[in-house]
């Protein structure tokens, strides 16, 4: 049984202050959520604040990006060492936004999640078409050069343990959360491509979210799919309320 994995993609929101208030009304709620794992991502900025209002809860901190690279003259970047330093388990890499707007190829994806794991950080790798590529049939070939060069180089075993998000780019931030049947394919054909690359326990065991305007009045119908454990939220992570039922909802 794969445990059903929630995380919470804030994107470039909130501030210190805003990521304080919003624990001091999310972790009462998420008490009772066993059986679900959860993560909250915040921008770099309030990664500690974040890591110090989480002590003593099951919730989990990631980050949002980080370099392939262990140090050096790299201006703005951030390195895997210090996201563990700011207490950082989880990191999601290849975001179509990173990939869109900052260029990043699938072969650096893969750098990154060769570097996240080297560092004991488990990876959110994210994949998905965009709007012409679905249009023109080619979603399930998108995801399957996205997945194999993130996953380049990996064991089974680390492949096993690291979380893959499938999030078709037309869905994200758009409302238009794509129908879960169609998500449960794609994400079927990403685990038959784990399952033919690296076997059939690792398919088994990796965990495959899906992404792209989940609301709480949508995740129950993500989650009654076989092979979709989970979710990653933008927009509706950002309320207490809202992400606490999307967990609940996650069960
Ligand atoms: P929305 O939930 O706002 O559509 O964003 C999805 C996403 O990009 C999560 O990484």
């Amino acid at each position: 049984m794969r445990t059903p994995v929630v995380a919470a993609n804030w994107k470039m929101h909130k501030t210190q202050t805003e990521a304080r208030q919003f624990l001091a009304d999310f972790l009462p709620r998420a008490r009772d959520l066993a059986g679900v794992e959860i993560v909250i991502c915040p921008p770099f900025t309030a990664l500690a604040a974040v890591a110090e209002g989480l002590k003593g809860s099951q919730v989990g901190l990631g980050a949002q990006n980080m370099s392939d690279q262990p140090s050096g003259a790299f201006t703005g970047e951030v390195s895997g060492a210090m996201l563990v330093d700011a207490g950082c388990k989880y990191v999601i890499l290849g975001h179509s936004e990173r990939r869109r707007l900052f260029g990043e190829s699938d072969q650096v994806v893969g750098a990154k999640v060769r570097a996240a794991l080297e560092h004991n950080l488990t990876p959110i790798l994210c994949i998905g078409e965009t709007l012409e590529e679905q249009q023109a049939g080619q979603a399930d070939a998108v995801n399957r050069r996205q997945l194999l060069a993130g996953l380049e180089g990996l064991t089974a075993e680390q492949v096993a343990g690291l979380i893959i998000a499938y999030e078709p780019v037309w869905a994200i931030g758009t409302g238009k959360n794509c129908d879960p049947g169609d998500a449960q394919a794609r994400i079927a054909a990403v685990r038959a491509v784990v399952a033919e690359t690296f076997g059939a326990d690792a398919a088994a065991r990796v965990r495959i979210q899906y992404g792209g305007s989940v609301k709480p009045a949508n995740m129950a119908s993500y989650m009654a799919q076989p092979d979709i454990d989970g979710a990653l939220v933008g927009g509706a992570s950002l309320d207490p309320a809202s992400f606490a039922a999307i967990c609940e909802a996650a069960r």
